[in-house]
């Protein structure tokens, strides 16, 4: 049956055609990448075996209704999930069955991203909501004309709205940066003058905590194609928490280099750095740094009015800009937060 050959090699997914003795007729070669023993006259049941599979196949040979089954294949340490169309084929010499392998993992992770991010922000949303609803109670019982007890309420009552609206306010840039993702930046930035104003900008948080603010800025101006709010929101967030987390009166250092090589992006890169004098950071929570709402301790961030989306805001910007961040961390001594970017 060469004619079935030429259908299931222009077929773009994996695809095997059975004859009505659930015997293998025929296999394209994404099909025989995901398993080599689909060759032909070979029991189809031998050769995929999973039960489900093997009875979607019975069922459409003998109703000749179209059917549908899963089948997981492992690939090392990926497991990838197929969703099989089996299709009653009939007609000449021509009889049997063909399955189309669509391989559907990255949608259900897709979906299963989208159900936790969902969770994510409705938690982060009801835990300073259900404080709120909690303090109205009291203002309008127990604590109904005791002035003290109402300012002291409406002051934690604004703190915690302002959370919210932090909250938002991130999810919103966010989303924002993502959908630019593909867009390149084509204005021409002085990253010297932008970290002199952002460092400007934030002193007085430094202040606040006791703290230094040192930026080793060089003579001559460092240019690059960047978007320059979000190059500022970036340095303002890795500031921000070098100073909230590095605790007080930490030292915060701003450097900025040019590196002929860099060895992941493998060209000629700019490379800012912001260290300090915190606690530092253990090496399990390096790597998930930068993912939506992560917080090593969640309740120390939230007291802070963290949400857990600065780093993740972080990396999207710099990957719009081809860049990358680099952690380093020692526990006890401090960490050192690299932002690299492509100079060409
Ligand atoms: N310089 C640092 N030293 C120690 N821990 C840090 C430092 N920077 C970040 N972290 C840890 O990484 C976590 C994630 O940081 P991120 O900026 O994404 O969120 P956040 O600061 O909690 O909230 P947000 O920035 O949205 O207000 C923080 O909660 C903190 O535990
Ligand atoms: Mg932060």
């Amino acid at each position: 049956m060469k004619s079935v050959q030429s259908f299931l090699d222009a077929i773009p997914m994996p695809a095997v055609f059975v004859e009505t003795q659930m015997r293998i007729v025929g296999a394209n070669d994404r099909a025989l990448a995901l398993n080599p023993n689909a060759k032909e006259t070979r029991p189809f049941v031998l050769v995929f075996r999973q039960p489900s599979l093997g009875s979607a196949l019975e069922t459409c040979l003998a109703s000749g209704a179209a059917q549908r089954a899963i089948y997981h294949h492992t690939d090392g340490p990926h497991e990838i999930r197929y969703e099989v169309t089996l299709s009653r084929v009939q007609g000449g010499e021509i009889d049997g069955c063909l399955l189309c392998f669509n391989d559907t993992t990255h949608l259900k992770q897709a979906d299963q991203m989208r159900r936790d991010f969902v969770a994510n922000v409705s938690h982060e949303l009801r835990t300073p909501l259900t404080a709120i609803l909690g303090f109205i109670e009291t203002l309008q019982g127990p604590a109904r004309g005791d002035q003290k007890a109402q300012d002291r309420f409406l002051s934690t009552m604004a703190a915690e709205a302002g959370r919210m609206n932090r909250l938002v306010g991130d999810l919103l840039s966010l989303s924002r940066v993502e959908e630019e993702a593909r867009v390149r930046p084509t204005t021409m930035v002085d990253l010297v003058q932008l970290i002199r104003s952002t460092v400007r900008n934030l002193e007085p948080v430094a202040e606040e905590v006791g703290g230094a603010l040192i930026f080793d800025a060089p003579e001559e101006p460092h240019k690059l194609a960047a978007d320059s709010d979000q190059l500022f929101q970036v340095f303002t967030n890795l500031i921000e928490n070098a100073l909230k987390y590095g605790g007080k009166g930490t030292q915060v250092t701003l450097r900025i280099a040019k590196s002929p090589h860099d060895h992941v992006l493998r060209v000629p890169v700019l490379r800012i750095s912001v260290e300090d004098t915190g606690p530092g950071i253990a090496p399990t929570h390096i790597p998930r740094l930068t993912e939506r709402f992560y917080r090593i301790d969640s309740h120390r961030s939230r007291e802070m009015g963290g949400t857990g989306l600065g780093l993740a805001i972080v990396k999207h910007i710099l990957n719009r800009h081809r860049g990358r961040l680099a952690v380093e961390s020692t526990v006890g001594e401090g960490s050192v937060f690299t932002v690299i970017l492509p100079l060409s």
